[in-house]
């Protein structure tokens, strides 16, 4: 096997028998209704090649935001833009910089594309801490904001300092951008290097078909276009990926829900016992009063997935639960308690 690429493990599969998925921050008021009119409508060439860069899709984000079809990048998921930015950036054991804790497969992108993964910690609340990335002086910085697995964004004035004394690229990958309150994807044009990363898996409900997008300035995007693998967006996927960009009401509802009820979950969380913190996300991250194993456990016997944080470093004993409908928060609440129960 490949020297960079020994000791890898598979990702996560849980096997799965019908439970309500409360694991992966999707949006739990179901599919994105403007992708699944266009899915339902079904007119496609299926002989023929999608675009070979998503320009469709591109053009319908560059007037969402303001910006060129040139700023930005089209693909398989946000994970494809991961792999695209270190396989375009990275050189044979170029350091990069990534926080603890945060997402589970940037050390294995970083790794994968020849680089060493710099772990650096955030700070007690979980928040930046600058002096320490911009010391680690990597060909690529990564921070996701807000952040998973912790639930909490990053402030804007400590992504401008790592930006700004950084000599090398600075990736902020917004997965969860739409539940927060600030971004840095307009900004693109401003910085020399700054790369935005953003999916439609998480608050546009379309994660069954995988499509993700990076925003850079036009001389990092075309980099990146070039190394990007063509046609990797199918054309089924970019059209409803375009539906689900004009029907923006969507996403406000969507947001609203989890502002709503998020911080119900939450009380409800702390009265069983449980520590959570601040979360500007669809998720919240909480320490849990009994064996984070057995919680979880307890809970897919029960019928609902949750994850398990609990053996990392930083989120020792901590599990990360999706904010649900208010149904299915009561639902989750409940079926914790009886966890609770059994284990005292
Ligand atoms: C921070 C972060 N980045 C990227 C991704 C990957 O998203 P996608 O489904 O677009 O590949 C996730 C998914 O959970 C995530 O949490």
């Amino acid at each position: 096997m490949r020297e960079t690429a020994r000791g890898f493990e598979r990702y996560y599969n849980p096997k799965l028998n019908g439970e309500l998925r409360l694991d992966t921050n999707t949006n739990s008021m179901g599919p994105n209704p403007a992708a699944t009119r266009y899915l339902s409508e079904g007119r496609w060439s299926l002989d023929l090649y999608p675009n070979t860069y998503s320009d469709g899709l591109r053009e319908a984000l560059a007037e969402l935001y303001g910006l060129q079809a040139d700023n930005f990048i089209a693909g398989n998921g946000s994970d494809e833009m991961l792999d695209v930015t270190f396989k375009t950036f990275t050189n044979w054991g170029d350091r990069c910089a990534v926080p603890v804790p945060s997402y589970t497969l940037y050390d294995y992108f970083v790794k994968l594309n020849g680089g060493s993964a710099v772990e650096v910690d955030l700070t007690e609340d979980f928040q930046l801490d600058v002096d320490a990335i911009v010391a680690q002086k990597a060909k690529i910085a990564i921070m996701p904001s807000p952040n998973n697995p912790t639930g909490n964004s990053f402030r804007t004035k400590d992504l401008e300092e790592v930006l700004s004394r950084s000599e090398g690229i600075v990736v902020v990958d917004e997965a969860y951008a739409e539940y927060g309150t600030e971004s840095m994807i307009r900004r693109v044009e401003e910085f020399d290097n700054l790369i935005v990363l953003r999916t439609f898996s998480k608050a546009y409900a379309m994660a069954a078909l995988r499509v993700g997008y990076a925003a850079a300035n036009a001389k990092l995007a075309e980099m990146m276009m070039c190394v990007k693998i063509p046609y990797s967006l199918n054309a089924v996927s970019e059209g409803a990926a375009i539906a689900a960009v004009k029907d923006q009401d969507f996403i406000r509802r969507s947001v609203e829900a989890v502002r709503r009820e998020r911080p119900v979950l939450a009380a409800g969380l702390r009265r069983l016992g449980f520590e959570p913190f601040p979360s500007d996300s669809n998720f919240i991250m909480a320490r849990s009063p009994i064996d984070h194993a057995e919680l979880v456990s307890g809970l897919k016997e029960r019928g609902i997935l949750i994850r398990d944080f609990g053996s990392k470093r930083r989120t020792e004993n901590c599990v990360r639960t999706t904010v649900g409908t208010a149904e299915q928060n009561a639902l989750l609440l409940s079926r914790i308690e009886e966890v609770l129960s059994q284990c005292r």
